[in-house]
């Protein structure tokens, strides 16, 4: 029987080198849900990309799309990465042909042809991103929005029911970045996308989620404090709708939601201090109390 799950991840493991990057990941995603992935450096949130992409395989545990098994890269899930998904050679139009094209046979051939309802419809996507215009351009010819808007293009004409973006706005500049989130959101609203966006920016990620996640490395368990642990899903906020308005960052409303997040989750003094998460309770971190703190460090100090 399909699982009803877009995305299921259950107890996954990702092991590099004999080290654990990815430390007992579970996760149930719905179909349309637009989760937002933040969380430190290294904490393996591409990693968590790459395996959902099937690029990577678990080390243990099970990735399930609608109840499958992940498996290999293929069509039930796009990617669009930080830069570099274009091919300087090829114009736009050609970048955006290029998923369809190389699944027809004989594409390797130097006078094979993209199908004409193919470049229809890559011209209607281009459209759609906005850049009917720039078909015959060459990438280096455009804006650095104007490439992700391409890679974005690229992506969807596989028609992706799954879009993952690893840090895909992160070398834009503000303004830009601005206009592409809009966008996006209402990209996601058209195609019913179940989006997974990898960000460090943290309003950024509540602008657009509807799901808040972060992944960390830093939390304690029965472990103790200084054994070595990869990163798992430490917190899990739903977040309401806060539609396609950018005025809606500017609210205070918003301002002390990041300032909590920062506060409870970010700041590097409180977050080596959080308990492990209770799912059960997704909406808050367990942070410890006084008394539990001063026990951590009076042990850290008697086991150095
Ligand atoms: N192919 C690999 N071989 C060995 N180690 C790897 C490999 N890929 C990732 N790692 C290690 O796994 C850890 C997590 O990497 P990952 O790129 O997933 O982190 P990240 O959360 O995306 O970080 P960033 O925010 O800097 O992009 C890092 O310590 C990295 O060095
Ligand atoms: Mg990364």
């Amino acid at each position: 029987m399909s699982d009803p799950k877009k995305i299921h991840i259950e107890d996954v493991y990702k092991v590099y080198d004999g080290r654990a990057v990815l430390d007992n990941v579970d996760l149930c995603v719905s179909a349309g849900e637009f989760c937002a992935l933040v969380g430190p450096s290294g904490c393996g949130k591409s990693t968590l990309l790459r395996l959902i992409l099937g690029q990577e395989q678990p080390s243990r545990g099970s990735v399930l799309i609608e109840g499958q098994a992940a498996g290999f890269p293929d069509p039930r899930r796009g990617i669009v990465f930080q830069r570099y998904s274009l091919y300087p050679h090829l114009t736009v139009l050609d970048n955006v042909l290029l998923g369809r094209r190389l699944a027809q046979p004989w594409s390797w051939l130097p006078w094979s042809k993209p199908r004409p309802d193919d470049r229809d419809e890559a011209m209607d996507l281009l459209e759609r991103v906005r850049l009917g215009d720039a078909a015959a351009k060459f990438p280096h010819e455009l804006s650095g929005g104007m490439q992700q808007r391409v890679a974005i293009a690229q992506a969807l004409i596989m028609k992706p029911p799954v879009l993952l973006m690893d840090e895909p706005f992160g070398a834009l500049d503000p303004d830009t970045r601005e206009d592409l989130q809009v966008f996006l959101l209402e990209l996601w609203e058209r195609e019913r996308l179940t989006m997974f966006f990898v960000t460090h920016d943290l309003e950024e990620a509540c602008f657009l989620g509807t799901r808040l996640l972060v992944l960390s490395q830093y939390y304690t368990d029965a472990r103790g404090a200084d054994a070595p642990r990869g990163g798992k899903i430490v917190a899990d906020y739903r977040l309401s709708p806060t539609g396609t308005a950018t005025a809606v960052k500017r609210r205070d409303e918003f301002k002390n939601f990041i300032h909590e997040l920062r506060e409870t989750g970010f700041d590097p003094a409180i977050r080596r201090h959080v308990k492990d998460f209770d799912l059960e309770h997704p909406d808050s971190f367990q942070t410890l109390t006084a008394e539990e703190y001063r026990r951590d460090g009076e042990k850290s100090a008697g086991n150095p």
